[in-house]
């Protein structure tokens, strides 16, 4: 769906955005109007970067959500929490329902998100709080407090506009009520959950290289490490390679709520001749020290092997070829010899 996947973008560049040794507590929050399969208010509640809560309409009530937990059984953070969650479902109807008016929307589906919660620093103090509304996938407003400021935004021409009391009413509301309501339930589920976030998996490292066009790709691949934040750097013969020239870079999640990442340098042949020591170094919450992992470019070996075996191949596989449409032909010529009648079906 279009709509879930501005809140995951939104989601993801948030809890990338956030340092390691913060913490955060985000609600993703969808109202549907219209007929759909789906509830038509949903809450995924997410601790750092994984699931331990959900919320829908129809069941009213906090469900537990984790690898570990026994899922289906209730989580319970109060009764404010589902008092919160209660109110955040009728104002986002009455927000969808301000939209659909405005913008004349009457028949099908659509969709309201939001993105709420808040970070805390590693000293457990709060660091900011925010909301990110969208509507039918768009960008709508949104407001955060970073403990000194409040910022607003809003969409150019959008009907929920701030002015001066709202953003008054907004100010109190986010900084006496909502702030310190989502820190201390942070803080409850961070105590609670510590084997889920405060785990540390370490990853596993290689370095794969690939013959390419013109030299070779020396890939250094992390996989399966959390939590997310890792260094990994390359090294060329105690060199660091400056970051310019290696490709990838971006840790993306394993499937598996763990996380991969890969860096890749091109290796022309004329720098595969000077046999290099290239070194993969990692470091991670996980390493005592760091992980290092070491190739020595073969120019003169293995890549020249490669190098000729290439056209070989291609020639044993030309030369099959050949065989094969020979043998063909030679099989359709007797076709055609049996069949004289009817020469265009023989050719099929
Ligand atoms: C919405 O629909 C009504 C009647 O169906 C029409 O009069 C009005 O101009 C429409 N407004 C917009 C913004 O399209
Ligand atoms: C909060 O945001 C304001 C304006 O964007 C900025 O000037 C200030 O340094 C920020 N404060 C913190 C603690 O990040
Ligand atoms: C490459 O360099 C690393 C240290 O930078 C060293 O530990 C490793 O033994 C070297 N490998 C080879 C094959 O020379
Ligand atoms: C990565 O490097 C940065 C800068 O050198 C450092 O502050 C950070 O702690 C390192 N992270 C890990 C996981 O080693």
């Amino acid at each position: 769906m279009f709509a879930v996947q501005l809140i995951v973008s939104l989601f993801v560049h948030q809890v990338m955005s956030s340092g390691s040794g913060r913490h955060s507590l985000w609600a993703l929050a969808s109202y549907i109007s219209g007929t759909t399969l789906f509830p038509e208010f949903s809450v995924v509640l997410m601790l750092d970067d994984v699931q331990v809560g959900y919320f829908d309409s129809e069941l009213d009530r906090l469900m537990r959500v984790g690898r570990t937990g026994e899922e289906g059984a209730g989580l319970d953070l109060g009764q404010e929490a589902v008092f919160v969650l209660r109110e955040m479902f009728s104002n986002m109807r009455k927000r969808l329902t301000l939209v659909k008016h405005c913008f004349n929307l009457t028949a099908g589906v659509h969709v309201q998100q939001r993105l709420t919660g808040c970070e805390m620093l590693e000293d457990r103090q709060p660091a900011l709080i925010m909301f990110r509304d969208g509507s039918n996938g768009q960008d709508a407003d949104s407001l955060l407090y970073n403990m000194t400021h409040f910022t607003f935004a809003g969409r150019e021409g959008w009907e929920i506009q701030w002015d001066v009391m709202k953003k008054m009413y907004f100010q109190m509301l986010y900084s006496n009520v909502y702030l310190p309501f989502c820190v201390r339930t942070l803080r409850t589920l961070l105590d609670r959950e510590k084997h889920l976030v405060m785990r540390q998996v370490r990853p596993r490292v290689r370095l794969i290289t690939k013959q390419v066009v013109g030299g070779a790709q020396v890939t250094c691949l992390a996989t399966d490490f959390y939590p997310r934040h890792i260094n990994l750097t390359l090294m060329r013969d105690s060199q660091l390679v400056d970051e310019d020239v290696l490709s990838g870079g971006t840790v993306l999640p394993n499937g598996n709520g763990l996380y991969q990442v890969r860096k890749s340098l091109m290796v022309g042949d004329d720098e595969l001749w000077r046999k290099h020591n290239y070194t993969c170094t990692t470091s991670h919450l996980s390493l005592d020290n760091r992980l290092e992992v070491s190739w020595r470019a073969e120019f003169s070996r293995s890549y020249r092997v490669h190098v000729i075996s290439a056209p070989v191949g291609l020639m044993v596989a030309a030369l099959l070829l050949l065989v094969l449409l020979w043998r063909r032909r030679r099989r359709s010529e007797g076709i055609t010899m049996e069949t004289q009648e009817q020469p265009e079906e023989a050719e099929l």
